[in-house]
């Protein structure tokens, strides 16, 4: 795709693709080292490469918290099922694709409101009946609890809801806490929730990153540990090691020293009491 840029507008590929602005999904992508994206977030891409030197390591250290939350429910805790908002479809080591790893019969719902994700996620996903992807909004979750693809998961069952990268592309008035509240009331006792977020530690470069996204995509929340964690609300068990760098979370491989943009991204883990 990344070649393909002329044929986009003329003969899109995939109908519906808006190729004029910067995608998340896309940009996030690309600055993984992935495929699926066009020139317009190639550039923007490079904004944080070249104008924020180490900043692109946000993506990656995201990712990885993301796969070692998966890894760890998966294999010291019964929960076989994930239902993942905002879940991009990255090239490799997808949620369905760790937990499957260890444990073919777990079932995963993608949800994600960009049309590249159904795209790859339906070649992705072919021939697996235990993973569907939806395309949706997550500020909307009652239509996602109501769909169709939300049927493959059995909420009487313990379920771990991940909003990984996801929470802080919800501005404040749009009710964050809120999305997660809705999932907390529908989920059983002893289910997950996973949050990766964009954290502000108020240093100027978190105010630099969050001025770039807002101007450009009009979305992008750097927010306190104490707002990140007020997401959860009550009712939940925040599991060690707490609210941390998302390259520290469960990560015995962790440098010594992080880099201060390493400190712009926080992973949690918490379990519904
Ligand atoms: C930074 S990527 C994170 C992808 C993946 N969850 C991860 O952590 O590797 C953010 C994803 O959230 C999706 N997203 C942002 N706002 C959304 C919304 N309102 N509804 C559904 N998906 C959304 C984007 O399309 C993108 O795929």
């Amino acid at each position: 795709m990344a070649d393909a840029d002329e044929q986009v507008t003329e003969n899109a590929p995939f109908p519906g693709f808006d190729v004029s602005r910067p995608s998340i999904a896309r940009t996030y992508d690309y600055l993984l080292g992935g495929k699926d994206n066009f020139a317009i977030d190639r550039a923007f891409g490079d904004k944080f490469i070249n104008d924020l030197p180490g900043s692109r390591q946000i993506a990656p250290d995201n990712r990885g918290a993301l796969v070692r939350a998966i890894r760890e429910i998966i294999t010291s805790t019964p929960v076989r099922q994930f239902v993942d908002l905002g879940s991009g479809l990255p090239t490799a080591d997808n949620v369905h694709q760790v937990a499957q790893r260890y444990a073919p019969e777990a079932k995963v719902l993608y949800v994600d409101n960009d049309p590249i994700v159904l795209a790859h996620g339906r070649a992705l996903l072919a021939e697996n009946e235990n993973t569907t992807v939806l395309q949706a909004d997550l500020r909307d979750p009652k239509a996602i609890y109501d769909s169709e693809d939300a049927r493959l998961i059995d909420f009487d069952q313990p379920v771990a809801v991940v909003f990984s990268a996801t929470l802080h592309h919800v501005n404040d008035d749009e009710d964050p806490a809120g999305l997660v509240r809705f999932w907390y009331d529908r989920i059983a006792s002893g289910s997950y929730v996973f949050i990766s977020h964009f954290r502000s530690e108020n240093d100027p470069r978190s105010q630099e990153l969050e001025q770039v996204l807002q101007g450009s995509l009009g979305r992008g929340r750097w927010r306190t540990d104490e707002q990140i964690l007020a997401l959860f609300g009550d009712g939940f068990t925040v599991l060690d090691p707490g609210l941390v760098p998302a390259v520290n979370w469960r990560n015995p491989d962790a440098p010594e020293e992080l880099t201060d943009w390493q400190r712009l991204i926080a992973a949690v883990l918490a379990v519904k009491n």
